[in-house]
């Protein structure tokens, strides 16, 4: 298992390009299951979370076909030969649910392994199986898998989501595309993921209005098309390195940046002494003098304050002047950065959904371990301003959302290195 390396206390000055969005791109894979022609992904990671979904998809017949290094994704589904998810790829990845409504709404029958994904929290899928219900689908669970049915095809209908779920509400709008009938999706996810997988099954021909509202109304229609769609930037990839010149000091640009797609976060930022400014290229993030102030954050759905940014935020506030508060609402157990961070000399007292964090003048580098995606991230921004080395382990949560963290930053002065498994 590879690790990283990192000694603290370089400031950081330079340009950090954004990759498209994984969980867009997640969603948007599945997507080419509702169409007999290809769909083409422009501008997508490289991340080993969409390795996963590749073979997820291989494994129900499609053919996917990865170009100029992996940027450009082809995934053909003439015809989905296997109506089956097994329960070994799924649960690497809790995304693969994703794949549940559009295979039913195309052929009438699927059969899903229940997920698995990070450990923070349980995590279930009840709202995107209540959903399908709710369309007209039959769903039995049987040793771990959802084996779902619409004979006479999908339904549309009004289902109102108790609380707000960015998957159930891609599940849900994929599968009301190809459902008879209109489908209104109330209190749906508003996040920018959502925006861009309704953006290119518009372009496959689907009828939808209202994404990126709280109300989704979908037209369904008989069939959908091919098209080339380029994956919006992650906005989560974007937050995580703003705030590597805010924890190290510094000047970064992050080419491709948007604050319309951070802004809750990028306000934060601000509100703590950091410098935000959009550019014509991206978002320029500046420190330049002493400590950051203390800030309190409350996770939300979009567009408040993301909890895949909850994390990093934490390490920032390590360092900062006064005393935060970070509540954290949408999963619970979602912590487990915690302890590692004290390891590090982090002052930080968790009660329930609550952090409590009391500035420290320095971090110190120490030995911990990446719990997961986002919590592994975190470590290694508070190893850039620690005092010292730090070496996260289990960096294989880090690889499935980042690309070449470690090129990425020591490109703008970092001093960070990849230990691999053989060199250990
Ligand atoms: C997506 C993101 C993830 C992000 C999360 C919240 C992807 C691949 N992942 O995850 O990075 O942290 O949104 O912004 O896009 N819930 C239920 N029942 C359900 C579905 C969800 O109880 O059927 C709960 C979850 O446990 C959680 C909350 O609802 O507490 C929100 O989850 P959801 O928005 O569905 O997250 P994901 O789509 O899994």
């Amino acid at each position: 298992m590879d690790s990283i390396l990192v000694r603290g206390g370089a400031e950081l000055n330079g340009a950090i390009p954004i990759s498209g969005a994984k969980n867009a791109c997640l969603a948007l894979m599945p997507a080419a299951l509702l169409s007999e022609e290809p769909l083409t992904l422009t501008n997508a990671p490289r991340l080993s979370d969409i390795r996963t979904m590749t073979q997820l998809l291989e494994s129900l017949g499609c053919e996917v076909a990865s170009l100029q290094g992996g940027r450009v994704l082809v995934v053909g589904t003439e015809q989905i030969s296997n109506h089956t998810a097994e329960y070994d790829i799924v649960r690497k990845m809790r995304a693969s649910i994703l794949v549940l409504g559009p295979m039913l709404a195309r052929d009438g029958h699927a059969v899903v392994s229940l997920p698995g994904g990070c450990a923070i929290g349980a995590r279930p899928v009840d709202l995107h199986l209540r959903g399908l219900e709710a369309l007209g689908a039959t769903l039995d669970l049987r040793d771990g898998y959802v084996h779902a049915e619409a004979r006479g095809g999908l339904k549309g209908a009004v289902f109102e989501f108790p609380f707000v779920s960015v998957g159930a509400t891609e599940n849900l709008l994929m599968a009301a595309t190809l459902a008879h009938g209109t489908t209104v999706l109330k209190n749906a996810a508003r996040e920018p993921e959502i925006v861009d997988l309704a953006r290119c099954l518009r372009a496959m021909g689907a009828e939808i209005e209202g994404e990126g509202t709280s109300t989704i109304e979908i037209q369904g229609v008989e069939r959908l098309f091919g098209t080339t769609h380029p994956v919006v930037t992650d906005r989560i990839e974007l937050g995580t390195y703003m705030l590597a010149p805010a924890i190290a000091g510094g000047d970064v640009e992050l080419l491709g940046g948007r604050r319309d797609l951070v802004t809750a976060f990028a306000d934060k930022l601000e509100e703590t002494g950091v410098e935000v400014e959009q550019t014509d290229t991206g978002l320029r993030v500046a420190r330049r003098n002493g400590r950051v102030r203390a800030a309190d954050i409350v996770t939300e759905p979009f567009p408040g304050f993301p909890t895949d940014l909850q994390a990093q935020m934490m390490a920032l506030m390590c360092t900062a002047d006064g005393v935060s508060h970070l509540e954290e609402r949408i999963f619970e157990n979602r912590f487990m950065h915690a302890p590692e961070l004290t390891r590090m000399g982090a002052r930080i007292e968790v009660h329930g959904g609550t952090a409590t964090v009391t500035g420290v003048e320095r971090l110190k580098g120490a030995p911990v371990m990446a719990t997961d995606l986002r919590a592994s991230v975190s470590l290694i921004l508070a190893g850039l301003a620690a005092e010292g080395e730090t070496v996260v382990s289990r960096v294989y949560h880090l690889d499935r959302g980042y690309e070449h963290v470690e090129d990425k930053l020591s490109a703008c002065g970092a001093y960070i290195d990849r230990i691999s498994e053989a060199a250990e």
